[in-house]
């Protein structure tokens, strides 16, 4: 037998635990700005999982490729000296904000499949391929540890666990409850297009979830029963266009007809021309 210095690895755990090697643990929270108290507790549990010494990164950009046609690239906030001084306040390390991230000839892209075929991967065609692109574009750039995203993008979140796993990068997904207005409106940066008359309905989206809770909880199990409430409850708020109300398995978001463990509503719709979304755990 020959007596080789080469260290030989088989699998791909334990290339992964080869590869971890870094004095500084780096949490990576990546955002598109406009950051509000939903990023606070990202930031916050970065910093958790970091750790005192180690590095919490923030990266702003707003990703031109995961914005179809027509919607609302050109008028996101991007309030940059308001932002610099929320990550300083939040005692962020790092703040990655490019210019730009793409060349012009760019033709690789990541795609994911499957979990994107349905919800809002079904509303906005690409929308998916443009962020699990920009995500491994910054996770290849930053190389972080861990990196934190939100649970109101549900199935973005998913999306990017599966990415992660099917293609190895060496990164922890740490997933995050979403934050939540007193009146349960969740928090995102698109609430700020809504005018008075438009918040105030908005709510409505938490309450249509709850009401589809509450009688899942009291023993209905037919989901096509427990989407019609929910429709009910957006039906009284004025303004409101349904894109779609799902009721999902929570793992693989595959729709349910009755309800089982892992059940997980989810909705989009439009209050005026704000498109908002938000989903719920049933059970
Ligand atoms: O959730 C977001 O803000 C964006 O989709 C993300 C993950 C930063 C990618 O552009």
């Amino acid at each position: 037998m020959i007596d080789s210095p080469v260290k030989i690895i088989e699998t791909a755990d334990a290339a992964q635990a080869h590869v971890r090697e870094r004095a500084a643990k780096s949490v990576l929270v990546p955002t598109m700005g406009a950051l509000h108290r939903g990023h606070l507790e990202l930031i916050r549990v970065a910093r958790e999982h970091a750790g005192k010494d180690g590095e919490v990164a923030v990266s702003i950009f707003v990703n031109p490729l995961q914005f179809e046609p027509g919607s609302d690239f050109g008028k996101y906030p991007r309030p940059e000296p308001m932002d610099e001084k929320f990550c300083a306040d939040a005692g962020v390390n790092l703040l990655f904000r490019p210019r730009e991230l793409y060349f012009d000839d760019r033709s690789v892209y990541v795609e994911e499949t499957r979990l994107s075929a349905g919800l809002c991967g079904a509303a906005r065609p690409g929308h998916f391929r443009g962020v699990c692109t920009v995500v491994a574009k910054l996770f290849n750039l930053l190389a972080p540890d861990a990196a934190v995203f939100g649970e109101k993008d549900y199935q973005q979140l998913a999306i990017i666990r599966r990415m992660v796993r099917d293609l190895n990068f060496l990164i922890e997904i740490i997933g995050v409850l979403t934050v939540r207005e007193e009146d349960g409106l969740a928090l995102s940066s698109r609430n700020q297009y809504l005018d008075a008359e438009e918040r105030a309905a908005a709510p409505m989206l938490y309450q249509a979830m709850l009401r589809a809770k509450e009688m899942a909880a009291g023993g209905e199990n037919s989901v096509s029963k427990l989407i019609d409430a929910a429709k009910n409850v957006i039906a009284l708020a004025k303004g409101a266009r349904i894109d779609y109300i799902s009721i999902v398995d929570a793992e693989n978001l595959q729709p349910l007809e009755k309800l089982r463990p892992n059940a997980l509503i989810a909705l989009a719709v439009f209050i005026g021309k704000t498109r908002l979304i938000d989903n719920l755990r049933l059970t």
